[in-house]
């Protein structure tokens, strides 16, 4: 059984823990894995092997990816091998592979990879982050959560979420408007009507505990980055010193939600079409722990208004960016909605085929998750090689490499959502977009979050005109987080139209 320890004490513990293993690792030796295998490899540095920090800000190697992408298929290689730190990984360029990874063979490789545990950390076993056996229970049981029936039933409420966005817009005009601030409170009140029939109001109480939390998640500080850099870089380690994951202010918050929500239900006998209420009637069904359902939720939470929060802010910029796209855009919005009596609708937004494209193009240039990871659980021979993956190599799969590779998207810093019509889509090789994954462990909330961006960028397109603010600085990634964020804030201006 772990150590359970005290966050203060434990800091310590893995800094000096840390540097001793760090020192006590043959870093020689272990920089000769996947020479030994034939496998080409991007020279490691001593002593972060192939990481470019040593506070990760999340628990996987986020952009960096792509350098190692863009070097390997530079030199021709179709796969290749890094050293994060000392843990040797596979990053995969060739898309055929990609396919055999992600999906013909998924078989071999159904984990992520990721640390976590169970039994002192409960609240961090969510679908993104357990293992095959638990993993495919829990994924057919979610999965009747996120049909397009009930996409149908919350549609409206989405609407509404909106529809506060841009009152509380109209009072910026003419200001510079953070609009990562401004999204972010949309989809915080989205999740918050969608999974717990919450009303938020995070434009009236911008301090609202859900925003809250939302905010806390997200910020980084010296402690979860050196968690984060234990957790990737020795698992075995964080699992013997029962590392905690999960924030616990966030998780106690989440409890008495849980707990007041389901206490109400159960009392007055309500029944509603939110996640919760899904994940009460699975708890009705099956065994669902009280604590699982929490995992859960926390994990719609975080998936739900983060991801969708980026997307609509990078896309948004880009629209800024390119008038006449945005011109275009607003034209076909303006088009469709006249037929459907001025009413969004979810037939009226499954007519606006060119805000589908805007929306492929921003999650290709800007794929929240730039880097899929998958986790080898038997050994695995790569198709036309003698190179054998041992049971427990990592796989990186970088998607915002493939994305941006001019192989397969020339000019790929130029926003151009004529890329995604019908014609040009069909001449691609299906792997080289992957902004939700593939196969069988692909986002599982990709139509959510395909339906609450497009809501949300519509509702500010019909309504407003974008443009840059000069208080905007160019835009850059930060290098290590786990989600793509731009390193300075976007400020955009808005003039109604
Ligand atoms: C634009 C919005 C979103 C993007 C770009 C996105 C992207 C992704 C990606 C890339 C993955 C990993 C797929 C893989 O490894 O093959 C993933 C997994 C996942 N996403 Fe999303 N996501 C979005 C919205 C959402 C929403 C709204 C939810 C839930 C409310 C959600 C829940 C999840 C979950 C639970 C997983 C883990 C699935 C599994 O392991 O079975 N996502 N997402």
């Amino acid at each position: 059984m772990g150590l359970v320890i005290q966050d203060s004490l434990l800091e310590v513990i893995l800094v000096a823990a840390g540097l001793v293993i760090l020192t006590a690792h043959h870093f020689h030796n272990a920089y000769k894995y996947w020479a030994r295998k034939g496998v080409p490899t991007i020279k490691p540095k001593f002593p972060l092997g192939n990481t470019n920090t040593l506070l990760p800000q999340g628990f996987s190697v986020g952009p960096v990816s792509k350098t190692f992408y863009d070097e390997l298929k530079r030199e021709g290689h179709k796969f290749g091998g890094v050293y994060l730190v000392t843990t040797p990984n596979l990053v995969v360029v060739d898309p055929d592979y990609v396919r055999d990874i992600l999906s013909k063979d998924f078989q071999y490789f159904a984990d992520r990879g990721f640390y976590h545990n169970k039994k002192t950390d409960p609240l961090i076993a969510n679908l993104f982050v357990i293992d095959s056996d638990d993993w495919k229970n829990l994924r057919v049981k979610l999965t009747s959560t996120f049909t397009s029936g009930k996409m149908k039933t919350m549609f409206h409420s989405v609407v509404e979420c909106a529809n506060y966005m841009k009152e509380a817009m109209v009072k910026s005009i003419g200001q510079d408007i953070d609009m990562k601030e401004t999204v972010g409170r949309y989809t915080t009140d989205v999740i918050g009507t969608c999974a717990f029939g919450i009303e938020c109001n995070s434009f009236k109480h911008p301090d609202a505990e859900f925003r809250a939390m939302g905010r806390e998640l997200f910020t980084f500080n010296f402690r979860r980055a050196i968690k984060s850099f234990i957790a990737i870089n020795f698992p075995k380690l964080a699992m013997q010193l029962s590392l905690r994951i999960s924030v616990e202010k966030v998780g106690n918050f989440f409890r008495k939600v849980v707990t007041d929500t389901v206490k109400l239900r159960q009392e007055e006998n309500i029944h509603r079409n939110d996640f919760l209420q899904l994940l009460i009637n699975l708890q009705e069904s099956t065994n669902f722990t009280h604590d699982e359902m929490t995992a859960q939720v926390i994990s719609f939470f975080i998936a739900g208004f983060e991801t969708s929060a980026t997307t609509m802010n990078f896309g948004l910029y880009e629209l800024a960016r390119n008038p006449d796209i945005q011109k275009k855009l607003r034209e076909e919005i303006c088009q469709v909605l006249d037929k459907h009596d001025n009413k969004l609708t979810y037939e009226s937004l499954s007519e606006m085929k060119y805000l589908a494209q805007v929306l492929d193009e921003t999650l290709r240039m800007y794929p929240p998750l730039p880097t899929l990871n998958r986790r080898c659980t038997k050994d695995y021979t790569l198709r036309d090689t003698n190179v054998v993956l041992e049971k427990g190599t990592r796989v990186l799969i970088s998607a915002l490499g493939l994305q941006m590779d001019p192989e397969f998207y020339p000019n790929p810093k130029k926003f151009d959502p004529d890329r995604f019509s019908e014609e040009s889509k069909k001449m691609r090789h299906p792997f080289v977009y992957l902004p939700f994954g593939d196969g069988p462990r692909n986002c599982i909330g990709l139509r959510f979050g395909q339906m609450q961006s497009k809501i949300g960028i519509a509702t500010i397109i019909k309504n407003f005109r974008l443009s840059v603010s000069a208080s905007s600085k160019p835009l850059e990634f930060m290098p290590s987080s786990f989600l793509l964020q731009p390193k300075q804030t976007i400020y955009l201006k808005a003039e109604k139209v």
